[in-house]
């Protein structure tokens, strides 16, 4: 066994793929400038969202004492489904997290028969998901939609369903999805379209549900699913999607069946979350990446320009040496290395949050360019 583990810890430490634990807690230091968190719009430390998540654990208590279908199920957590599923126009499940959700509905919604096409930069939790399916799982390049329609013209008759799964925002290129060639596509193939807004719930939309908000098709994505986890600086997440999707998952998503529901101190501060408006953080955030985009050389095409700020690196040695480098001027940003990124394209991901300063910003372009030369 240890010649297992040494044998495969020396392999990542050849190819500088091993990963350590950080020293410090992002955030923990005033002195540091930290774009390596997901906290988008800067609520974790919210004092009214504790105070809300205060309120349910002391009424319901600090656990959930079960999973939902046994003694899990309180009324906050059924609050939080509603107003969900009033701003979606769908039916909503509240699952533990985006990594639940995402392996419990693809593990269990397409079956042998169906085919799931999945764009190549999908998340892990997404591949998971349709590893643990019994539907074939195939998968396009990122954001190449002429790839897409190919496989669907050279696969489609062959299968049942056709599912189609894509982030909105991705999380390591900073890229987003063109929902308007996704869903010329989907209504073509007659297939199914998901779409984890993990990284744009919050950030986007009338009623922050994220980039298919922001474009009024939300009623053109079959499925959605959303997490707490980022901007909206909790756990936990949800899927939305037709009520009987949502009657189906509770019968059959086992993340969902066979775990502890959420407790009731993250149900409150998500309850509370969700019915707050978040327009002016949205604004802020809009005018920091606008200005990130024109300060730093992001690579990025006009019509994705969004608050994961990818700066083009190129090589996994030289994305660590540059994280490095960027923490001795103060400022914590993370390499994104193959095998998360495909091979030759590694980058430092920048994430931006709402509370940053543009200044901020402008001692990271100094940082970059200094460490360039
Ligand atoms: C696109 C995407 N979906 C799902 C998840 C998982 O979400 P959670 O952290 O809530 O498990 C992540 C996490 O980074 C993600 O980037």
């Amino acid at each position: 066994m240890d010649r297992f583990l040494n044998h495969t810890l020396s392999k990542l430490k050849d190819t500088h793929s091993y990963r350590t634990l950080p020293d410090q807690v992002s955030g923990s230091d005033a002195s540091l400038i930290v774009f390596n968190t997901n906290d988008y719009l800067g609520l974790t430390t919210d004092y009214s969202r504790i105070q809300a998540g205060l309120a349910a654990a002391n009424h319901y208590g600090a656990g959930a004492t079960g999973s939902r279908l046994l003694s899990g199920q309180y009324p906050t957590l059924c609050d939080l489904e509603s107003a969900l599923s009033i701003r979606l126009g769908k039916s909503a499940l509240v699952v533990n997290s985006g990594y639940h959700a995402n392996t419990g509905l693809l593990g269990c919604l397409p079956q042998r028969s169906d085919l799931i096409l999945a764009d190549r930069a999908c998340h892990a939790s997404l591949i998971d998901g349709a590893r643990l399916s019994a539907a074939t799982f195939k998968r396009y390049r990122h954001t190449d939609y002429d790839h897409l329609g190919y496989l669907i013209q050279k696969h489609r008759a062959n299968y049942n369903r056709l599912f189609i799964v894509t982030e909105s925002l991705f999380s390591m290129t900073g890229a987003s999805c063109n929902f308007e060639r996704l869903i010329q596509l989907k209504c073509d193939a007659k297939a199914q379209l998901i779409v984890d807004e993990a990284h744009a719930v919050g950030c986007y939309g009338p009623s922050g549900m994220g980039l298919a908000d922001a474009h009024h098709i939300l009623d053109a994505v079959d499925i959605i699913i959303g997490t707490f986890g980022k901007a909206w600086g909790s756990m936990g997440a949800f899927i939305g999607g037709s009520p009987e999707l949502r009657d189906y998952l509770i019968n059959r998503c086992r993340p969902f069946i066979y775990s502890t529901a959420l407790p009731p101190f993250v149900a409150g501060v998500n309850l509370a979350t969700v019915t707050q408006n978040h327009s002016q953080h949205q604004l802020a955030l809009a005018t920091l990446t606008r200005y990130c985009h024109t300060t730093l050389p992001t690579g990025c095409s006009p019509t994705a320009k969004h608050h994961i700020v990818p700066l083009p690196v190129g090589c996994p040695e030289k994305a660590l040496a540059y994280t490095h480098a960027l923490a001795q001027q103060g400022i914590i940003a993370t390499a994104i290395r193959h095998p998360t990124v495909p091979k030759h394209t590694d980058l430092i991901r920048i994430s931006l949050r709402a509370n940053h300063r543009l200044s901020d910003i402008d001692q990271l372009a100094t940082a970059w360019h200094s460490i360039q030369t």
